[in-house]
C-alpha cells in the first residue's frame, strides 16, 4: 500500500508517484518471455522519459527505443549502452541523423525513401557506415483507438513491403548503409494477438525474400504496443506475445527487440492531486482537484478511461460526479460521471496507471509549472525530478523584457 499522504505532505500536490519496484517486475516478465533467444527490450523512453526512470532501466540491462536526439541523448545520460539504442520516427532532422550516426547507435529506423536518401548522404559526408533498419507498414488493423494506431497505409509511418524491398537493395547496394534490420509498430495499448502474429509474419516473409537476393538481416524490431489494464480489458500475456512472434520465426536467426512503454511503466504510475473543493451546476457534481489536463493529457485527448480513488474520511454515499481541473477548458477533467463520495479540501484524488504518457505529454499551459516527480523502491521515496517553478516557466523569456 502507498501511503499517498505522507508522500503529498512531503512533496506537496500534484504529484507523480512511481512505483520503480513493480517496473523492475515488469521488465522482468517480458525479458524472460523471450529467453532462449537472442533479444533486447529497448525500453521506449517517450512513455516515460524521467532520467531516473530510463536509468533504472539501464540498470537492468534495458535498451531504448527513442523518436528524437533529446531523448538519444537521455538514453546515453542514463547509462544505456550505444549498441543498445535505436532511433525511430517518421521525421528526423539532419542533425540528428548525423548526431546519431556520430554517436554509432545500434540503427537508425528509417520510415520513408527520402529518409533513407538523407542517412546515406549524411553518413557519405561522415565517412561512415551507418547501420539501418526500415519500418515496414503491414497494413493491418491493429484494433485500438485511430489516435494510437499506426500500422494501416492510412497512417504516416513506415513504407510499404515493396517500397521497403526496394530500399533494402539500395541501401545493401551503397557504400554508406549497412541494412541490419526491420522493423514494425502497429499501434498502442494492443490488446488482441490476432493483427500483431498477422503483421509478425507478413514481415518475417519479407525477412525471406531478402534472404533469397542476399540481403542478410540481423535483427527483427517488433516495435512496442502491448496493451496495459486501466480498468477491466483482457490484455496479452508476454508469453503469448512472445510464443506468437517467435512462431513466425522459423528457420530464421534473428536477434528479437522490442519496443515496450506502456507496459513497462503505466501501472507503475499514480498521479495525485488535491480537492479544492467541490460545486454544482444545476444537476451536475463537480470535484475541482489542482492538476490538470496539463499534468495528465490522456482523458482529455483519447476520453481515455483512467481508475480514480479518492482519500477521504468521507463517509457519505458515492454520486456521480466529473473530477475537473483549474485549466480553461471544458476539456479540463480526469474522469466524467465518475462514483466518488462527498470529497472536502485537501481530500485527495489519485488517477491510476499514470506512468506512460502521463507527465511526458504535459505541457505548461496556462502558466502551470510541471508537477514533481518521486519513485519508490525498496520501500523508500525519493525526489526525482523537482516541481517547476514560476522562475523556469519564464527563464527563457525574461532577458527579452528589457526593451
Ligand atoms: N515503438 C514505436 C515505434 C512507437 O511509436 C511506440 C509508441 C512505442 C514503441 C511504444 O509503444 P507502447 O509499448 O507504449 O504502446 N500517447 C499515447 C500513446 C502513443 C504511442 C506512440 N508510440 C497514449 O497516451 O496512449
Amino acid at each position: 500500500m502507498i501511503d499517498f499522504k505522507k508522500l503529498t505532505e512531503k512533496y506537496q500536490t500534484p504529484l507523480y508517484v512511481y512505483n520503480f519496484d513493480y517496473m523492475t517486475t515488469q521488465y522482468e516478465e517480458l525479458k524472460s518471455a523471450f529467453k532462449g533467444r537472442k533479444s533486447i527490450v529497448a525500453y521506449a523512453v517517450k512513455a516515460n522519459s524521467n532520467l531516473s526512470v530510463v536509468k533504472h532501466f539501464a540498470r537492468m540491462g534495458s535498451g531504448a527505443d527513442c523518436v528524437s536526439i533529446g531523448e538519444v541523448r537521455r538514453a546515453f545520460l542514463a547509462g544505456i549502452p550505444a549498441y543498445k539504442i535505436l532511433f525511430s520516427g517518421v521525421g528526423k532532422r539532419d542533425e540528428e541523423i548525423r548526431e546519431a550516426i556520430e554517436k554509432d547507435i545500434l540503427y537508425i529506423n528509417v520510415e520513408s525513401e527520402a529518409e533513407l536518401g538523407r542517412v546515406e548522404m549524411i553518413a557519405k559526408e561522415l565517412k561512415i557506415k551507418s547501420r539501418i533498419s526500415i519500418r515496414v507498414n503491414p497494413n493491418i488493423d491493429p484494433k485500438t483507438h485511430p489516435y494510437i494506431s499506426t500500422g494501416l497505409h492510412d497512417n504516416k509511418f513506415g513504407v510499404d513491403l515493396n517500397t521497403a524491398k526496394r530500399m533494402y537493395i539500395m541501401a545493401n547496394n551503397s557504400e554508406f548503409l549497412d541494412p541490419v534490420g526491420i522493423h514494425f509498430h502497429i499501434g498502442s495499448q494492443l490488446t488482441e494477438l490476432g493483427p500483431i502474429r498477422e503483421s509478425a509474419e507478413i514481415v518475417a516473409d519479407l525477412v525471406r525474400s531478402l534472404q533469397n537476393i542476399k540481403i542478410e538481416l540481423k535483427f527483427f524490431d517488433i516495435g512496442g504496443g502491448i496493451g496495459v489494464k486501466y480498468d477491466n480489458e483482457t490484455t496479452i500475456k508476454p508469453y503469448d506475445y512472445a510464443q506468437a512472434i517467435l512462431g513466425t520465426l522459423t528457420a530464421l536467426d534473428l536477434t528479437i527487440l522490442c519496443e515496450p512503454g506502456r507496459f513497462l511503466t503505466a501501472n507503475a504510475g499514480y498521479f495525485v492531486s488535491k480537492v479544492l473543493y467541490e460545486k454544482q451546476n444545476g444537476a451536475k457534481k463537480f470535484v475541482v482537484v489542482d492538476g490538470a489536463m496539463n499534468d495528465l493529457l490522456r482523458p482529455s485527448l483519447y476520453n481515455a478511461y483512467h481508475k480514480i480513488e479518492a482519500i477521504s474520511e468521507s463517509t457519505s454515499q458515492e454520486r456521480p460526479v466529473d473530477i475537473v481541473g483549474p485549466v480553461c477548458e471544458s476539456g479540463d477533467f480526469f474522469a466524467k460521471d465518475y462514483p466518488l463520495p462527498e470529497l472536502a479540501h485537501n481530500d485527495l484524488v489519485i488517477v491510476h496507471s499514470a506512468g506512460a504518457y502521463g507527465f511526458g505529454m504535459g505541457s505548461n499551459y496556462n502558466s502551470r509549472g510541471r508537477s514533481a516527480e518521486v519513485a519508490l523502491e525498496n520501500g523508500q521515496d525519493r525526489l526525482i525530478r523537482k516541481r517547476e517553478t514560476f522562475e523556469d516557466l519564464i527563464a527563457l523569456e525574461q532577458e527579452f523584457l528589457k526593451d
